[in-house]
Parts: C-alpha cells; sequence; structure tokens
C-alpha cells in the first residue's frame, strides 16, 4: 500500500514539474495602443477609472498585470483561459476599434455584470482583494455608465 502511494505521489510530482514547461504568450503590451483605451476616451472621475483598471483590466485589456502564482501551472493556463475569452467578449484596450452598436450593447453589458456582481469573476476577486467592487464602487461605476447611456440617446 505504502508502495503505491509512494508511486502515486512521484507521478503526481512528474506531472507537476513537466507542466510547468508550458508556458504560452503572456498579456503583456500586446498592442497597446493608449488612444484606443476605453479610460482615456471617455472623460471619467480618476476614481471610476482606477476601479475599471483594478477591477477588470487584468482580463479585459491588453495587460495584465500577473501575480506570482499566476505563473506556476496549472494556474497559468486557467488565467490565459479567461484572458483569452475576455478579451473575444470586451477589451477595453481596443474600445475605439468597436462600433457604435457593439460600444453601445457592451456599456449595457458592463452596468448588467457589475450591478449582478458577475464581474469581476469572483475566483479573481478571491485572490485579488484590490479587484472587489463594495457596494459603494458599484454605485460610482453605474452612476458614471447611466450619465453615458444618457449621451446616447
Ligand atoms: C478574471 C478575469 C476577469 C475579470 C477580472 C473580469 N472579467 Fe469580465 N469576463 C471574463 C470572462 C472569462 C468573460 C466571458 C465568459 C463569461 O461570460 O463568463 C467575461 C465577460 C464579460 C462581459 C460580457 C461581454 C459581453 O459580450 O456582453 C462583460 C460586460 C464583462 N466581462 C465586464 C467586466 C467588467 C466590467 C469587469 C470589471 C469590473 C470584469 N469584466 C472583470 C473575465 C473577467
Amino acid at each position: 500500500m505504502k508502495q503505491i502511494l509512494k508511486r502515486i505521489l512521484v507521478f503526481v510530482l512528474f506531472v507537476f514539474i513537466a507542466i510547468q514547461w508550458y508556458q504560452p504568450a503572456f498579456n503583456v503590451n500586446k498592442g497597446e495602443a493608449a488612444a484606443k483605451d476605453f479610460t482615456r476616451l471617455y472623460k471619467m472621475p480618476a476614481e471610476v477609472k482606477t476601479l475599471f483598471r483594478n477591477s477588470c483590466y487584468d482580463c479585459h485589456s491588453n495587460n495584465t498585470d500577473y501575480a506570482w502564482y499566476d505563473y506556476i501551472q496549472p494556474t497559468r493556463m486557467l488565467v490565459e483561459d479567461h484572458i483569452n475569452e475576455a478579451k473575444d467578449d470586451l477589451n477595453f484596450s481596443e474600445w475605439e476599434s468597436y462600433s457604435n452598436r457593439k460600444q453601445e450593447r457592451l456599456l449595457n453589458s458592463i452596468k448588467e455584470q457589475i450591478v449582478n456582481r458577475k464581474m469581476p469573476l469572483s475566483s479573481y476577486a478571491l485572490m485579488h482583494s484590490k479587484a472587489k467592487l463594495s457596494d459603494d464602487e458599484i454605485k460610482k461605476i453605474t452612476d458614471w455608465l447611466n450619465a453615458q447611456n444618457k449621451a446616447y440617446e
């Protein structure tokens, strides 16, 4: 019994070490286009800007601020998956290249995700306390978003 357990442990350790070699490209400075960036294009209070950047930009932009544990597999794969999926839907770094219609839809979607506490993803917020949004912060963002929607009418 002890022998089998030992072999399983050695095998798990081996797999853990082997997968460390798989390191996909990092999401850093991937076409950083300041001019197209959401928080630069819109006039918004500095506080709202910081909230977006702290809570959303690690996944929804071309620049992720990786934490030390993000470099370790299998976390690395999960993080990269989240970033790719998130950017497919919404990339704040490329905001200006979206059509007016898409921007309008996304502004509504952003509000919905924040109000319903679906974003930032709970697994991420658990590890990044800075990203967690309080009731007060949610209100600050939604107040600002509501003012933008009015501008569209
Ligand atoms: C840990 C990564 C992560 C963070 C941080 C994050 N998101 Fe997301 N987001 C995703 C993923 C993955 C998806 C796509 C899959 C899904 O819907 O769950 C997504 C989808 C979305 C969508 C849907 C887009 C659409 O097509 O309608 C919106 C809007 C959104 N996120 C807004 C935000 C906002 C706003 C923040 C910050 C408050 C944020 N997200 C933070 C990972 C993240």
